[in-house]
């Protein structure tokens, strides 16, 4: 069996650790609007620092493709760093791999940390470019990899990188694959998955691995049309993927081959369009208007979901239930939401969630650390619920 290597693993007193971090954060006119990713590194940088490392990060923000694009400079998020290292010697290097970084890190200290310029300014990071990682290499004696949610991405400071240092995993990765392989692998039973999202296609892989792991697999949002559809009901105008219904149909039986129950609404808010103070509607699936669009969860399947929730052990959600970003269409997501946090608190459920939506959603009712574990991760969330190995965990592996 594969072996994580951590910290733990490795002496960095007195190393120069490179430190892969996701600080790919949401800004608002210029300035860090949540710095939940950057408090999550925190642990690891502090335990560096007391072991006696000096501290090199890194990390990309944004697309920016190889170009220098000022909107996405590391510099941005220097502040907000720097207000959560308190007391830590700080300092910004407006450069990835050149003659300027590779002196700052030289010139570092037991105890300091220099934050490196976007790796994304740098056309090499994201082809996995062995040239840039040896670069990358240069600056350090050791590489830790704290950016789970950057896994699945084959880039140069995330895989290349990590064969050319002795490498381990920081604290969050490490905590991250832990609690992910104990939902997956050895969850207390009854385990139940709940996927939302508007497209089917885009979670394919998630819901084809679910239907063989999971005993109640609870579909929301615009795929959920999708399968009522399939099933023959007629979802008015209602976002829909037609040509998935061929699909849906796979899963349906893989589903029932594996002992999984796939649970769809019974009942739906309709309305006219999207919008905020719309008239609106609760009708059971079989009676959606021609005329109407289905755009959330009813109360009848709010209901059944609470019950489901109550008899399980674990959930994992990836995705709301309805349009949440306009009310009242949040109000399933909210409702099924609340009841798992009750659940979680009353110490009867292991509830993880992830997904920048379905996150954004528990923002809203202050929900998102009520669970057991909320995971920052996105893409690298889903690709772990499809079953796949991600890079950045493989080569961290022994
Ligand atoms: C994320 O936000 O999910 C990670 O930082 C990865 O970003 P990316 O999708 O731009 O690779």
């Amino acid at each position: 069996m594969s072996k994580l290597r951590t910290i733990d693993d490795i002496n960095v007193a007195n190393k120069k650790a490179l430190v892969r971090v996701d600080f790919n954060v949401p800004i608002e006119d210029g300035h860090v609007s949540s710095d939940a990713r950057i408090k999550q590194a925190i642990p690891t940088i502090v335990e560096l620092l007391k072991k006696g490392a000096k501290v090199i990060l890194a990390s990309h923000l944004g697309r920016p493709k190889g170009e220098k694009v000022p909107d996405l400079s590391l510099s941005i998020i220097e502040q907000t760093l720097r207000t959560n290292l308190p007391g830590v010697d700080l300092s910004f290097v407006a450069d990835v791999v050149g003659s300027a970084a590779k002196s700052a890190a030289n010139k570092l200290a037991q105890g300091q940390v220099l934050l490196l310029e976007n790796l994304r300014y740098e056309a090499g990071e994201e082809t996995n470019d062995l040239g840039l990682a040896t670069k990358l290499a240069g600056l350090a004696d050791i590489y830790v990899d704290d950016a789970f949610s950057c896994a699945h991405r084959s880039h140069a400071s995330i895989q290349a990188v990590a064969e050319l240092l002795p490498s381990v995993a920081g604290r969050l990765m490490e905590k991250e694959i832990g609690i992910l392989n104990r939902v997956l692998e050895t969850p207390k039973l009854p385990l139940a998955a709940i996927i939302g999202g508007s497209k089917i296609s885009s979670k394919l892989g998630v819901l084809k691995n679910l239907a063989t792991k999971v005993q109640y697999l609870i579909i929301g949002g615009a795929m959920a049309n999708t399968f009522l559809y399939a099933k023959g009901h007629n979802v008015g105008t209602s976002l829909c993927e037609v040509e998935m219904t061929e699909v849906v149909n796979e899963i349906l039986v893989s589903a029932s081959n594996h002992d999984c129950k796939v649970v769809i609404p019974i009942d739906v808010v309709v309305a006219k369009a999207l919008e905020a103070n719309i008239e609106i509607e609760n009708v059971k699936v079989e009676l959606v208007p021609q005329e109407k669009m289905i755009l959330d969860v009813g109360h009848g399947s709010i209901k059944k979901l609470g019950e489901i929730c109550k008899i399980c052990r674990t959930v994992i959600w990836n995705g709301p239930l309805g349009a949440f970003e306009v009310s009242p269409f949040d109000v399933g997501t909210i409702a099924v939401a609340e009841k798992i946090v009750e659940f979680t608190r009353a110490g009867k459920l292991m509830s993880v969630v992830g997904g920048g939506d379905t996150v954004a959603a528990l923002e809203r009712v202050g929900a998102e650390h009520a669970f057991t574990y909320t995971t920052m991760a996105g893409g690298a969330f889903l690709e772990w619920l499809e079953g796949r190995s991600l890079p950045g965990v493989e080569v961290l592996e022994d």
